[in-house]
């Protein structure tokens, strides 16, 4: 049997709530009104907020296309031996990919049909995406966790799979993601009301929010992971979690975003400080006790803002 029926784990468990979440469909939403708000859009606002959907567009073909490699990893590892059922896992992966596929299918009839190109590369010049780190990392992250395959090695997969559920989950979905999700509200509540109204970009935004959803379940089972994979080997927190993380605190958190804001009133600070209370509970989650420099989140910050 694939699934012991007396033990469902988190993995089933976010599986089933899927099943019946995830059923939405990006052809369902007519983009009339979506069109006509879009022209209304200043050129230096259009630019803007193409800039953040060119970075999802491009993310969610990249993660579409690199979580393969995570079920081949999982199905190679001694099951019996880890603190977790790797088939419950990879039946939730295999939700996953469909799930990605059909994020990556919105933003491409989007861009189609409101914004009139399929062309992201000249909305990401400005660096903004590339910031120190990018979802075309997982390209080499799933090269990775092949060469573990290859290996055969238990610990190296295990490893490989840390870095690479840290790397996709970890920061791809629950820092950059959530950003990103963050920065749509400000823009679009801050449209609505220069223009007097409710909302703008309705279809977007309710397309948007079953994608959110979408991801919640991902990042919640991508931490998950994340935790039995440091009860397997405990040290893989000091030896891949902690630099990964230190890695993206000082190419991101700390970053400046120095960027053209045409939106009145956009509040970057808000969107800094509630990433930080995301990074926190992640590390909350797999056990801040294992962190030794990111375990308090803000004071590791505040520490490292005042040794620049
Ligand atoms: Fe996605
Ligand atoms: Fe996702």
């Amino acid at each position: 049997m694939p699934v012991d029926y007396a033990d469902r784990e988190k993995s089933y468990e976010l599986y089933r709530n899927g099943k019946r979440e995830g059923t939405w469909d990006p052809d369902d939403y007519d983009l009339t009104q979506d069109r006509e708000d879009w022209s209304q859009f200043s050129t230096a606002e259009q630019h803007r907020f193409l800039a953040t959907c060119a970075g999802f567009y491009d993310g969610e073909e990249d993660v579409t296309r690199t979580l393969a490699p995570y079920m081949m990893a999982l199905d190679a590892l001694p099951n019996d031996e880890m603190p977790f059922d790797t088939v419950q896992e990879e039946m939730y992966l295999a939700q996953q990919v469909y799930e990605e596929a059909k994020h990556t299918d919105f933003f491409s009839r989007y861009f189609a049909e409101v914004f009139g190109t399929q062309d992201t590369a000249q909305y990401r010049e400005d660096g903004y995406q590339e910031q120190g780190y990018s979802t075309e990392d997982l390209y080499d992250t799933a090269d990775e966790l092949l060469a573990a395959v290859n290996s055969g090695d238990r610990t190296e997969l295990v490893y490989a799979l840390g870095e690479a559920y840290l790397n996709y989950m970890g920061i791809v979905e629950a820092q950059l993601a959530r950003a990103g999700y963050l920065s749509f509200d400000q823009m679009i509540e801050l449209k609505a009301d220069e223009m007097g109204r409710e909302v703008v970009l309705e279809s977007f935004q309710t397309a948007v929010g079953h994608i959110r959803q979408d991801e919640t379940r991902h990042i919640e089972n991508g931490r998950w992971v994340m935790r039995k994979l440091a009860d397997a080997e405990p040290d893989i927190v000091q030896d891949v979690y902690e630099p990964r993380i230190e890695e993206y605190v000082e190419n991101r958190l700390l970053a400046e975003t120095d960027y053209e804001q045409p939106f009145d009133g956009y509040d970057q600070q808000r969107i800094a400080e509630q990433l930080t209370k995301y990074l926190q509970d992640t590390i909350d989650y797999i056990g801040a006790d294992r962190f030794e420099r990111y375990a308090d989140v803000s004071s590791a910050l505040e520490e490292r803002a005042a040794a620049d």
